[in-house]
């Protein structure tokens, strides 16, 4: 079950052309490509004659020939030729179309009632397409529910151990978390005031001295966690609330349910330094990949054990109230499109 009237990732902006792609999103297959006019199109991938997958069919111009018997369907998922060219298509022969909104490098749609596909509702990525930031990155599938994800990624804490290897540092358990909730919104922040800046973020800086930090995870609903992360000199009296005042970054991380254990990740890093330099974005985005499969291993092994022990449940620590407030958001937003009691019909009984 998951949230629908939302907007979801479908794909990076880059992975759609005019050939069809195949994905499917929240248990639904779906086709996308691009018209001429550079617009994306998203049907369900499923020919309304006899099913056979609408991505496997013969581009003519922006509609879809199927492959079977030749039905075509046009850009908005509507008959327009019929196997036998003397029969006139019926209305009611179409494929569902779904809204679809460009922005911030990602392909985004609408999975729910069309009617309430607002396109102000898509999350606010803005680092990924602000002046002055540049912004890349990647994508994997993961055989893991997406809200394992978005556990991971609230809680920072696992850097520790999960990254021993590549970026975990002690500091970071040592330091404070704190969790507020607002609205659909979940933060989970971490100040580390006065610090010595880890090699990486002293490079970004290009100086010396001690430094704030702060990590701040950010949940937008439904389904994606953007964490705030970078250091300023002491001296500029960085804030919680502001801190524009030395180098900052947003690990971007969008999870797109594909099924109830398999999720498409779309992940990367925004900043705010170094803009221009292409080298720099290429290998940290191979870095991030080396970080990020790291917490593959994990999640697809804790899935696995998950299913392997159904009489257990999760629990939560302290250093879960993220990852565990996220999903109440969910579940209230899963329980809103439900049907009230007060509008099913009385039991006659
Ligand atoms: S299955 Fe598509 S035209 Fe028959
Ligand atoms: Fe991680």
């Amino acid at each position: 079950m998951f949230v629908r009237n939302q907007w979801y990732v479908a794909s990076w902006d880059h992975e759609i052309d005019r050939t069809p792609l195949a994905r499917t999103i929240c248990g639904e297959p779906v086709m996308l490509y691009r018209k001429f006019d550079r617009t994306v199109v998203a049907l369900q991938d499923a020919c309304p004659h006899r099913l056979l997958p609408l991505s496997m069919g013969i581009k003519e111009g922006d509609n879809v020939r199927c492959r079977y018997h030749g039905l075509l369907i046009d850009s908005e998922g509507r008959a327009i030729e019929m196997p036998v060219r003397s029969e006139r298509p019926h209305k009611s022969i179409c494929a569902k179309a779904y809204p679809i909104v460009e922005r911030h490098r990602f392909v985004w749609i609408w999975i729910g009632d069309a009617s309430l596909a607002d396109p102000d509702r898509v999350p606010d990525f803005w680092p990924c397409s602000h002046p002055g930031w540049t912004f890349d990155g990647d994508y994997f599938h993961l055989h893991c529910d997406y809200r394992l994800v978005i556990d991971n990624l609230m809680d920072l804490s696992h850097e520790t151990y999960t990254h021993q290897g590549s970026i975990g540092q002690r500091e970071i358990l040592e330091s404070p978390i704190e969790t507020r909730a607002e609205n659909d919104s979940v933060t989970v922040s971490r100040w580390m005031a006065g610090v010595d800046a880890p090699p990486f973020w002293r490079n970004a800086l290009g100086q010396e001295g001690d430094v704030d930090r702060w990590q701040i995870c950010h949940f937008l609903p439904p389904s994606s966690v953007l964490i705030d992360v970078g250091v300023a000199p002491v001296a500029a009296g960085a804030t919680l609330e502001k801190h524009d005042q030395g180098v900052r970054g947003f690990v971007i991380d969008a999870m797109t349910p594909e099924n109830d254990t398999s999720t498409h990740y779309f992940w990367g890093m925004a900043r705010n330094f170094d803009v221009l330099d292409v080298g720099f974005t290429a290998r940290f985005k191979a870095q991030q990949a080396s970080v990020f499969r790291e917490d593959v291993a994990v999640l697809e092994a804790q899935q696995r054990s998950i299913a392997r022990n159904p009489n257990l449940k999760l629990k939560a620590f302290g250093i879960d109230s993220g990852g565990v407030r996220a999903r109440h958001v969910i579940e209230r937003m899963i329980r809103a499109q439900q049907p009230s009691a007060a509008n099913e019909a009385p039991d006659p009984h």
